[in-house]
């Protein structure tokens, strides 16, 4: 049967916002939107300082986050990755072929793209708020994979995504490979999940990653590595801010604080001033005292029962679960629960 070819590859913004073609010509003005500066203006004058984690992923946050991957401590993106390679056919089997594949924070889209020869997805829609690094990948991928339609979409999907119209409805197979879902809270997450399950349809589905909690010393290494990659990381975010609201921070007046939070379950990075100082920026300035902490991110760690009862809350039923031999990580299938 021939099926109608969907355009060649294109990158949206955000619905509404220039939701057409060419959007690869529209640039994200200087010192960012309005509402990203009023959120990361509320989160610096916040009792205790807080900047969301989606604002790691300027350019160069974007390719330092590919190093943290490489890095001997960093076991997470080899763990998965070890787990699609022994299982991709079984996962492929479960899943089925020729589904509409959205790749929630695709980043440079090589996990997707390692299992598009198993996968054979209809339609490719990658996902990043990093528009730009997600451009670039994209267009190489297009030229290897002609066959599947691609839609870049390059938006910040952390508050839920309304998807354009031009993205399939049928057999929609949401990814979020690489535990990303830790970022958010358990309440958050299963509301998060419930956005994925209404938008999945019937006949949808989830492929995700998720980084099981393990021994302290294993995570505290993993997010404070010998190299100081994730320091890098983390102190990148101040850059970021100075472009996004035109602040004055000096990344030399601060530290990287990583730890696992036992109590919590997750892993806690923080931004920790060397000494008092205040920081300016447009919309507002704040003193820091020395030792003071912008917290940047979270990062939960699940057990798999408690995963597992997070995706029936958000109206997913489990299919499979897949594991490495140290019962690090697990890739789960799960279909949207009938009438949840
Ligand atoms: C991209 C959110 C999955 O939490 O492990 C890596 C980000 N932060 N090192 C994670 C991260 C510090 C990563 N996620």
């Amino acid at each position: 049967m021939l099926m109608p070819r969907t355009p060649a590859m294109r990158i949206v913004s955000p619905p509404g916002r220039n939701a057409d073609a060419d959007a690869l010509a529209i640039m994200r003005p200087a010192h960012g939107a309005p509402a990203v500066q009023a959120e990361i203006t509320a989160g610096l004058l916040a009792p205790s300082a807080a900047v969301s984690p989606k604002f790691f992923y300027d350019s160069l946050g974007s390719r330092l986050f590919e190093a943290i991957c490489e890095l001997p401590e960093y076991y997470p993106t080899r763990t998965e990755a070890a787990i699609f390679a022994r299982y991709g056919s079984d996962i492929a089997n479960a899943v089925g072929t020729g589904c509409t594949l959205i790749d929630l924070g695709a980043g440079n889209c090589a996990k997707a793209a390692a299992l598009f020869p198993l996968l054979q997805p209809q339609q490719y829609v990658p996902v990043d708020i990093s528009r730009d690094f997600l451009a670039d990948a994209v267009r190489g991928l297009q030229q290897r994979f002609a066959e599947i339609g691609m839609l870049a979409l390059g938006l910040d999907f952390s508050q839920g995504c309304a998807l354009p119209d031009s993205v399939r409805h049928a057999q929609r197979l949401f990814f979020y490979p690489g535990s990303s879902i830790g970022n958010f809270g358990p309440e958050q997450a299963q509301r998060f999940l419930r956005g994925l399950r209404d938008s999945a349809g019937e006949d949808g589905g989830l492929l995700i990653g998720v980084d099981l909690a393990k021994d302290t010393a294993v995570l505290d290494a993993a997010y404070d590595d010998a190299l100081g990659v994730t320091a890098a990381f983390n102190l990148n975010l101040l850059h970021h801010l100075n472009h996004l609201v035109g602040a004055d921070f000096d990344v030399r007046h601060w530290l990287h604080r990583a730890f696992f939070n036992e109590q919590a379950s997750r892993i806690e990075m923080h931004l920790e001033a060397r000494h008092a100082l205040t920081v300016r920026w447009q919309g507002g300035e704040r003193h820091f005292g020395a030792g003071e902490r912008i917290h940047t991110e979270y990062s939960y760690k699940y057990t798999r029962a408690g995963f597992v009862a997070l995706l029936e809350r958000a109206g997913f039923e489990t299919a499979r679960i897949w594991t490495d031999p140290a019962g690090w990580f697990a890739v789960i299938h799960a279909r949207a629960r009938d009438g949840a």
